[in-house]
């Protein structure tokens, strides 16, 4: 465990430090990342103790150049290339059969590797000066909401990560849309900062994986180690039609009004103070709701209030993510 974090935009203390085998949170268009050379599997295994996160979540791989995934990778298809060439660096992660320079702990045995090319300038000109690629989770404690700004990372990871490199708050502001092959069909796995409908112009029809909540007791999830209940405030949050769930608590005087905290999309209400309200997006655009996401529940989490009632987005485009974050905060 390290004693001391420090924050800065210096790549070069970055670089020391992954080199060193030290973990450094890395600012990437999505969230930030709490990065480790992935071929150094006790680096990456600090990944695992910082974050508390159980070993059977394999993490994504990270690097700069589609050449240097087919280093570690067995095969690249057709669809990888066209999907990579329009999709990265970006918001996209593809799941590829994988050499055993890849160790085991990086995929939690899987026979699959999760690669990223991460759009953000600092990160992407870190990576062209290494010699390895690395691994990153979200820089979160496991189950808990993504970090979108370098204080977010230190405000729970201090003490824990060498050095958070700051690349400013994340422009997109949820998780990569992971995509990957299942029995023989283009499926995606995790719904994420790239919309599905961007990805089927290219490659045409996807499967679409839901996590739905058809096996509650379910912990450990197959393929892409998605848990139902993840990205959660600690406050209780519930989903719903936000006006109907305030009338029900009007009449039935279960909680005072301050005791409300609202995520909604584009309007306030005025039977809850407005400081207890965060609006993703006033003029209800996708991105903007995106963006504004984990910080706003972050947020709401600091605030004085028994629960967080937030209503789902229309599932399109960015909508969703948005939603599926949003039902596993509140699942
Ligand atoms: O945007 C992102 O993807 C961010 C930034 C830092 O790149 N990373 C991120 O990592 O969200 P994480 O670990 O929080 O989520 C990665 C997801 C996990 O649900 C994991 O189970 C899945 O990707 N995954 C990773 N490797 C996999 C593999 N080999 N096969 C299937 N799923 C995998
Ligand atoms: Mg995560």
């Amino acid at each position: 465990m390290n004693k001391k974090t420090s924050i800065g935009n210096d790549i070069k203390i970055a670089k020391e430090n992954l080199e060193k085998g030290n973990l450094v949170a890395i600012p990437t268009e999505t969230v930030y990342g709490l990065a480790a050379n992935a071929f150094d599997i006790h680096a990456v295994a600090k990944i695992f103790e910082a974050k508390n996160r159980p070993t059977f979540d394999p993490l994504i791989v990270h690097t700069d150049t589609i050449d240097k995934i087919k280093n570690w990778t067995i095969d690249f298809p057709i669809w990888a290339e066209e999907l990579g060439k329009h999709f990265w660096a970006g918001a996209l992660t593809l799941l590829l059969p994988r050499k055993s320079i890849i160790p085991d702990l990086v995929t939690s045995g899987l026979p699959h590797v999760a690669v990223r090319i991460p759009n953000h300038k600092l990160t992407l000109e870190l990576l062209q000066h290494l010699d390895f690629p690395l691994a990153a989770p979200s820089a979160n404690p496991f189950g808990y909401i993504s970090p979108t700004t370098a204080n977010h990372v230190f405000e729970q990871l201090e003490g824990k990560v060498s050095y958070i490199l700051d690349g400013g708050s994340c422009k997109i502001g949820v998780e990569s849309t992971i995509v990957g092959e299942e029995n023989g069909k283009l499926t995606v796995f995790r719904k994420g900062g790239i919309a599905i409908e961007e990805l089927e112009k290219v490659v045409g029809k996807l499967i679409v994986k839901e996590h739905s909540n058809s096996n509650p007791n379910q912990k450990k999830v197959a393929s892409s180690g998605m848990l139902l209940s993840h990205y959660a405030p600690k406050i209780k949050m519930r989903l719903g039609n936000i006006e109907e769930i305030l009338n029900e608590y009007q009449s039935n005087q279960e909680l005072e009004s301050n005791e409300i905290g609202i995520l909604s999309f584009y309007e306030k209400y005025n039977q809850v103070p407005v400081q207890n309200q965060f609006v993703l997006s006033k003029k209800q655009d996708y991105s903007e709701a995106a963006q504004n996401l984990f910080s706003y529940m972050r947020e709401l989490d600091k605030l004085n209030i028994k629960i967080i009632l937030a209503e789902l987005l229309p599932e399109k485009e960015l909508g969703r993510a948005i939603n599926d974050r949003l039902r596993r905060a509140a699942y």
